[in-house]
């Protein structure tokens, strides 16, 4: 059971960047204790992060062909401006779940409209790194992984 975290740009500075919008924790953590908690559920987890939009496309057809079975995406800025991530989401069918750290609902407009939340299992915004766990469970649950 193949689950792959990906995360857009700027997502590598977390723990350093406007911690009072994003929080503490380093993404070195956030997929450290992903993975971990993927293990204990028998499933692996693989995890991505870049600031370039092709890098993440290539990454998501990469995802057709390697088992990835779900998806756990935040895409950062591209969330408000990325069609081209959104077609390869599409075009690989891969199931996935999108994920803000940060309530976007309750920051400027711009951040209001997302390319991705239509096409997505589920969309969890604002509870920080909690949303991460959240939508790896879900991810699990979705596939059956057998409880610890
Ligand atoms: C974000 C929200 C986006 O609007 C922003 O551009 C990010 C992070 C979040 O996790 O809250 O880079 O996706």
């Amino acid at each position: 059971m193949q689950i792959l975290v990906l995360h857009g740009p700027n997502l590598n500075l977390l723990g350093v960047r406007e911690p009072q919008v994003y929080g503490a924790t380093t993404l070195e953590q956030i997929n450290a204790a992903l993975s971990q908690r993927a293990v204990q559920r028998g499933a692996t987890l693989s995890a991505f992060q870049s600031n370039h939009e092709g890098a993440l496309i290539d990454r998501v057809h990469a995802a057709r062909l390697d088992g990835t079975a779900f998806i756990v995406i935040n895409p950062g800025a591209y969330t408000h401006t990325s069609v081209a991530l959104r077609d390869a989401l599409a075009g690989v069918a891969i199931p996935f779940i999108e994920v803000h750290l940060s309530n976007v609902h309750r920051r400027e407009p711009f951040r209001h409209h997302s390319y991705f939340s239509d096409l997505a299992e589920g969309v969890i915004v604002g509870l920080g790194v909690l949303g991460y766990q959240l939508a790896l469970d879900a991810a699990l649950e979705r596939l059956n992984a057998p409880a610890p």
